[in-house]
Order: structure tokens, then C-alpha cells, then sequence
């Protein structure tokens, strides 16, 4: 009989149910299912052992009681004592008195100083197969375990069974995750860089520096000019290849979302949070965060990136514990930061953190020979991806894009090329296929995107008026010089200067 009626009873074990859908924390379960069974049968101890294959015995892995802590220093052996019978046999065993029953192993009551009268202990099994055992040790009351205490016993065992298969599944899709994730970032090569101008390459050299090293990284530039494409080059050529890159556009996340999806919640940190959740800085650990559009950010985030990026350290929302991670940080904006700081809405000292290694990834208009080779790479990779057979681009076309004005950079020419493949009915992209404006240096555009000094507004200007003047001419330096009103040699001049080519 127990002293406890069958309802608190039920009552704990409901308790304990709801415990183990609630939390993948298996040793704070066990804990408290041992806790639970202890009160329930009214025993003085309790301990859950586990099976160690490999060295052939038992270990402690729940011991509650007074000798709960010493007794988890030793382990029994399968077969030995009570605990290695009921493990080795995959059977219950109810021992009112141990004195009178030679399985009873006496060495870890006498160390410990401990009298043990009674033992009940069962089996936990996981599906078929036996894991270890739940076992309590002398009744209350100087009486000794019923069966009534048995099958309760057998209950709290299966609960255990749950908990420990629940947090095994979550382990293995864990791991699963991180193979996958793994292979992914090993498997995924980031795409072919193109350019071929001595700026572009200078450039590259940077990412060939700085990449092998944990610095931060700044990449700075216009819409479409690549800056993630060079964040993916920093991190695949860093010792960090093979460990996830995250990337994180801070510009797509709402401002009240932004905080969980960077560091994380813990369960009921609000409405929604029904289960912990990693935040992007923990999937990035070991390898590499890339924060695009990091001048959107607001400024209480910008407090709490400056702390990882000091010390590595932050909290989950809603939680407590402070977690540590190892990241490299890469960041990218088309913001101009020093004005943002000048405005009080981007923190000075956050800038200096992040303006360590600043790269600045020059507009298409600046680095015009990269076009042609660009070009003839999105050809071949639309002829491809579209199933098409477009042979090339005519001279004419050539000429048009290497003196438009290219507002949306890399992006736009991509985009532009992909539209004239589909378009292309011939075997070359023509003039007409590629519909952009054949005034590539439009008073308009420069209003749209007043990005340039007046120095390269000024060049572009004179780059695109010369060669319309010589065009006109079929290329002739000295009718053109004679329609501009200046010299031949200042013309030829210009033309170098300028990089005015035919083509
Ligand atoms: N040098 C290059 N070689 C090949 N492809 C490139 C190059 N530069 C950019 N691209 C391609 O152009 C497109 C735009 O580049 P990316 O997304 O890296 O630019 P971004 O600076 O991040 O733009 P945004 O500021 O708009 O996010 C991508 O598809 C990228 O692969
Ligand atoms: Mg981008």
C-alpha cells in the first residue's frame, strides 16, 4: 500500500508528462521524475543508472537522497548488485530486506555510511532495448516496497524512457542539421568573380588578405556592385570554409523582429515563443555572420552588436544565460556610414568596430572595362540557365553597354543581359535587344542617383558626348576635333584619358 492517495498520485505523473513535452533539458526531467517517484512510493533515495556499453557497467545518472552526490562517483558493474541484476536481466526486483538476499551489492552503502534496508528496481527500456534502471531505496516507515510501488515505479520508468528518446530525436535532427548544413556550405562554391580592371583586382587582393584573418569586414559600394558576392569570397577563403556563412539582410526584418532573429528567444519569452529558438549568431558559430544592410539597423540592436562584437557574448531574448560564440563578422552597406554617424543615426563607436578592414567595391561606371568580360559571362550563363544558343553580342550592342551609365550595377547588367537572351531572336544580341537608353549619361540619371563627384559626372559626361562626336564621324579624330572646337591632340588626348574605345 501507498500512503499517497491514487489521484496526488496521478497527479505527479500528469505533472511530469507535461514536463517532458515541454523541454528538451533530459537531465533536469530525469531529476524530477526521480523527485516525483520518491515522494510517490515514499522512499528515501531514488537513482536512475544508465548502461555504459563499452566499459560494461552502469553509471549514475539521476541519485537523490542524503548520499545522492558521493554515490554518484561510483559505477557497478553489469550483473553486480541489484542495480547490474535488473539491468543485466531486463526484469523488476522487489528486495524487502538486502541482508537476506546475496544479489545485494553492500560496497556503496558502506562507503558512503549509508543503511540500506529495501530496494524495488525496474528496467528502463527504450523501445525493446534496456538502457538502464530506475531504482528506490528504503520505504518510509520502515516498511517495504508493495507491488502497488512497483508498477509506479514501471510507470515513472516509461516517462524516463520518453524524455530520454525525445531528446535523442532531438539530438540526431540536430545533427543532422548541422551535417546538412555543413555539406552545404561545402558543396555550394560561391559563383565565379569576374573582373579583369586594376580596380576590381586591387580589390581582390583585399579579400586575399584579409579573408585568412578573423578581422571584420566592411564592404562598402552601390546597389548591385557585389558586396555579397565578396562576402561570400571572404568567408570561402578563410579557414572558417566548411562552417556555415549566414547571411542576414537587416533591411527585410522588422524592427520588432530584428533582435530574435539575431540573438535568439527562449520559450515564453513572448506570445509566440512556444519553443527556445537559436538566433542567427548561434547558427553562425564557428563560422561566419554576413549583416547586409547594416545601416538599418536601429539603435538600441546597434548596442547589443556592439557587445558581441566585443566580447563575444549575448543573451537569447527572455533568457538569462549568457552564451558565447565564435564568429567572423562581415558586414556590407550602400549607406554612407560617416554621414549616418554625423546624424546620430548610426553609433560612432559601433563604426569604429566595424570600420577595421573597409573594402569599397567601385560602381560599373568606374571600372567600364569589366563590362564586356560581365557581359559575355551572363551570356554564357543565361544560354545556359535558358536553354538558348545566342552565339554574342554585336559591337554595336558592346559599345552601348560600355557606355551606359549603369545605375543598378553588376545587378542591372545582369539583368539587362538576361532579358536580351530571352529577347534575342537572331544569333547575336543586337542594339534594340538590350533596351537600355542609348544616353547613357542623361542629365536624368545623374538625378536619380547623384552618387559621383563632379570630377567622374564630369567624365562620364565627356566619355559618352566624345564617342556619340566620333561615332558620328565613323571615328574620325579630326572631323570629330573639329566639331568639338578643340585640337586633334587634345581629342587623342581625351580619348586616352578618357578609355574611349571603339568597342
Ligand atoms: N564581379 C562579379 N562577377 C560575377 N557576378 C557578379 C559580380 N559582381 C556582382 N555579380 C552578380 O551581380 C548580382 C548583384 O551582386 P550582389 O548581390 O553581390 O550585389 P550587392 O552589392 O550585394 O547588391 P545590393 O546592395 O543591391 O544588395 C549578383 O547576382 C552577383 O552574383
Ligand atoms: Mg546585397
Amino acid at each position: 500500500m501507498t500512503s499517497s492517495t491514487p489521484s496526488k498520485d496521478l497527479e505527479e505523473i500528469l505533472k511530469i508528462s507535461m514536463l517532458i513535452n515541454s523541454t528538451f533539458e533530459t537531465n533536469e526531467v530525469l531529476n524530477r521524475i526521480m523527485d516525483s517517484a520518491n515522494r510517490v512510493v515514499k522512499a528515501e533515495a531514488s537513482s536512475i543508472l544508465l548502461i555504459d556499453k563499452k566499459q560494461d557497467s552502469l553509471y549514475f545518472y539521476v541519485a537523490l537522497g542524503d548520499k545522492g552526490e558521493e554515490v554518484k562517483k561510483f559505477t557497478v558493474k553489469m550483473g553486480e548488485g541489484i542495480a547490474g541484476w535488473v539491468a543485466k536481466h531486463s526484469k523488476p526486483l522487489l528486495v524487502p530486506d538486502v541482508q537476506k538476499d546475496d544479489r545485494w551489492f553492500k560496497d556503496i552503502s558502506k562507503k558512503v555510511n549509508y543503511q540500506t534496508k529495501s530496494i524495488l528496481c525496474v528496467p528502463l527500456k527504450l523501445k525493446d532495448k534496456t538502457i538502464g534502471v530506475l531504482e528506490v531505496i528504503n520505504k518510509m516507515g520502515g516498511n517495504s516496497f508493495s507491488l502497488e510501488d512497483q508498477s509506479l515505479l514501471e510507470t515513472f520508468s516509461n516517462l524516463a524512457a520518453i524524455s530520454i528518446q525525445n531528446a535523442r530525436s532531438y539530438q540526431d535532427i540536430k545533427f543532422e542539421n548541422i551535417n546538412l548544413k555543413k555539406e552545404l556550405s561545402h558543396s555550394k562554391l560561391p559563383q565565379d568573380f569576374i573582373g579583369e580592371s586594376s580596380l576590381i583586382k586591387e580589390k581582390l587582393e583585399m579579400v586575399d588578405q584579409v579573408a585568412p584573418t578573423n578581422t571584420t569586414v566592411l564592404l562598402l559600394g552601390e546597389s548591385g556592385t557585389g558586396k555579397e558576392l565578396f562576402a561570400e569570397h571572404v568567408h570561402y577563403k578563410s579557414e572558417r570554409v566548411g562552417k556555415p556563412l549566414i547571411k542576414v539582410n537587416c533591411a527585410a526584418i522588422p524592427e520588432n523582429l530584428i533582435e530574435t532573429e539575431l540573438f535568439g528567444h527562449v520559450k515564453g519569452a513572448f506570445t509566440n515563443a512556444v519553443t527556445d529558438k537559436m538566433g542567427k549568431f548561434e547558427l553562425a558559430g564557428g563560422g561566419t555572420i554576413f549583416l547586409d544592410e547594416i545601416g538599418e539597423l536601429s539603435y538600441s540592436i546597434q548596442s547589443k552588436l556592439l557587445r558581441v562584437l566585443q566580447d563575444h557574448t549575448f543573451e537569447r531574448v527572455g533568457g538569462t544565460t549568457t552564451r558565447k560564440v565564435d564568429i567572423r563578422l562581415i558586414a556590407a552597406t550602400n549607406k554612407n556610414l560617416y554621414e549616418e554617424v554625423s546624424k546620430n543615426r548610426f553609433r560612432e563607436d559601433l563604426f569604429f568596430r566595424l570600420n577595421v578592414f573597409p573594402i569599397f567595391i567601385p560602381p560599373l561606371r568606374e571600372r567600364r572595362e569589366d563590362i564586356a568580360p560581365l557581359a559575355e559571362y551572363f551570356l554564357q550563363r543565361f544560354n545556359r540557365e535558358l536553354k538558348k544558343s545566342v552565339k554574342g553580342i554585336t559591337p554595336e550592342a558592346m559599345n552601348l553597354l560600355k557606355r551606359y551609365y549603369w545605375p543598378g550595377n553588376v545587378r542591372e547588367l545582369q539583368n539587362v543581359i538576361e532579358r536580351s537572351v530571352v529577347l534575342c531572336k537572331g544569333t547575336e544580341i543586337g542594339r534594340k535587344d538590350l533596351y537600355i537608353e542609348s544616353d547613357s549619361i542623361s542629365v536624368k540619371s545623374i538625378d536619380i542617383d547623384p552618387v559621383l563627384s563632379l570630377k567622374n559626372a564630369v567624365n562620364d559626361f565627356k566619355r559618352g558626348y566624345i564617342t556619340k562626336v566620333l561615332e558620328k564621324h565613323g571615328w574620325k579624330q579630326t572631323k570629330a576635333s573639329e566639331s568639338l572646337k578643340i585640337q586633334r591632340t587634345y581629342l587623342s588626348r581625351l580619348i586616352n584619358e578618357l578609355n574611349i574605345s571603339k568597342i
